[in-house]
C-alpha cells in the first residue's frame, strides 16, 4: 500500500493521519490494531465510539473504539475477520503491515452511555462487545453497578478474555457449552429502570427489542450490513422518483426511482458528509425542513427519528414527491 499524503488528512473532513503501530491477536479470529497520531493530539473518544478506516481500495469501515485502551496519541480498535465480508476486516488481519500510514475518521458516537443510570445491564455478541467492553470499564472505574452478559461462540473466540473471565460482575456464555441462557432471558430479570446496551448480530438485537421490559431503557448498535436486513422491513417498493429541495442552497434535485438521495446529491456537485453508506453510521444525518422521510437506517430508532426530525440521506427515502432539507 502506498503511504497517504499526509497533506490529504489537514482537511478537517479528510481525516487523521495515523500509523499503524501494534496489530495483535487477541482471540480466535479477532485483532486489536493500535493506532498512533501523526498529526498531534487526537480527539477524545468516548465508550461506545466508532471511527472510520479508509482503505486503500478507498472504501470506508467503521470500527468501535476500545476506548480503555485509547488517548490523545492512539486509537485502538477490535477487528473481527470476516471472510465472507466486503474485505476491509481481511485487508486488516493479512495486508495491513505495522508501519503503515492510513486515514482514519474522526470519533463519532450513537451509541452513548447514561453515566448516571442507578444500574446499567449490558449484552454483547461476538465482535460487539468492543463498544460494550468500553462501556463496562468506564462504568466500573466511576464505581456504578453493572451487569454485563457477553456470548461468544468458544472460549478462545472471547475478547477481553483475561480480564472478564473472574470479573464477578460479568458473566461469559459460550454457545458451544450446550443450551445457553439468551438475551430474552437476561432481559425478564433485568433490574426495573436498569439501562439496557446491546451491540451484537441483527437475530440478537430483534430478540432484545422484542422482549425488552422498557423499550425507552434500552440502547442497541447494530453492524453494518444491518440496515439492509432492515430495509426488507421498509421496501422501496412503490417509491418513484422524488424531488428533494435544498433550502439552504435554493435547489431543487431530481432523485431518480431506485437511486439514494447522496448518491444523487454527490453526482450534482454537493459537498456533503458520509461514511458508512449503508445506514449505520450516522455521518449523512441530515435535518428535514417539510416532507416525510421513508426512513432505512439502523443508527436511529423510530421515536428519535420522530423527534430529531433528521434522516440518512445514504439509505432513506421519500414517502411524497418533495422533501426539502436543511442544505
Ligand atoms: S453514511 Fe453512514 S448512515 Fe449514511
Amino acid at each position: 500500500m502506498a503511504p497517504l499524503a499526509i497533506s490529504e488528512a489537514r482537511d478537517e473532513t479528510a481525516g487523521l493521519a495515523v500509523r499503524l503501530e501494534r496489530s495483535v491477536p487477541i482471540a480466535t479470529d479477532a485483532r486489536l490494531l493500535e493506532f498512533a497520531s501523526l498529526q498531534g493530539p487526537l480527539p477524545p473518544a468516548t465508550p461506545g465510539s466508532h471511527i472510520d478506516v479508509h482503505l486503500p481500495s478507498g472504501g470506508l469501515r467503521q470500527y468501535s473504539l476500545v476506548t480503555p485502551l485509547c488517548s490523545a496519541t492512539r486509537y485502538v480498535i477490535a477487528v473481527k475477520r470476516e471472510a465472507t465480508g466486503r474485505g476491509g476486516s481481511v485487508w486488516l488481519h493479512d495486508e495491513a503491515r505495522v508501519g503503515a500510514e492510513l486515514l482514519i475518521g474522526r470519533p463519532r458516537n450513537n451509541f452513548e452511555l447514561d453515566e448516571t443510570a442507578e444500574q446499567t445491564v449490558l449484552l454483547a455478541a461476538g465482535i460487539g462487545i468492543t463498544p460494550i467492553y468500553a462501556m463496562f470499564e468506564r462504568l466500573q472505574q466511576l464505581g456504578r453497578p453493572v451487569r454485563l452478559h457477553y456470548w461468544s461462540r468458544s472460549a478462545e473466540h472471547a475478547l477481553f478474555r483475561e480480564r472478564l473471565e473472574r470479573h464477578p460482575d460479568a458473566t461469559l456464555i459460550h454457545s458451544s457449552g450446550g443450551r445457553a441462557v439468551s438475551a430474552s432471558d437476561v432481559l425478564k430479570v433485568a433490574p426495573p429502570g436498569a439501562e439496557i446496551y446491546c451491540c451484537g448480530p441483527s437475530r440478537m438485537l430483534d430478540q432484545c427489542i422484542a422482549s425488552a421490559p422498557r423499550p425507552q431503557h434500552l440502547h442497541v448498535e447494530r453492524f453494518a450490513n444491518a440496515a439492509k436486513d432492515l430495509g426488507a422491513s421498509e421496501p422501496q417498493d412503490g417509491v418513484t422518483g422524488f424531488t428533494v429541495h435544498l433550502a439552504r442552497k435554493k435547489r431543487d434535485i431530481e432523485v431518480a426511482a431506485g437511486e439514494t438521495i447522496l448518491n444523487t446529491l454527490i453526482a450534482a456537485g454537493i459537498d456533503v458528509a458520509y461514511s458508512c453508506e449503508e445506514g449505520v453510521c450516522g455521518a449523512c444525518e441530515t435535518t428535514v425542513l417539510e416532507g416525510t422521510p421513508l426512513h432505512r437506517d439502523a443508527v436511529r430508532s423510530p421515536e428519535e427519528h420522530q423527534q430529531r426530525k433528521t434522516f440518512m440521506i445514504c439509505c432513506s427515502l421519500s414517502r411524497e414527491k418533495r422533501l426539502v432539507l436543511d442544505i
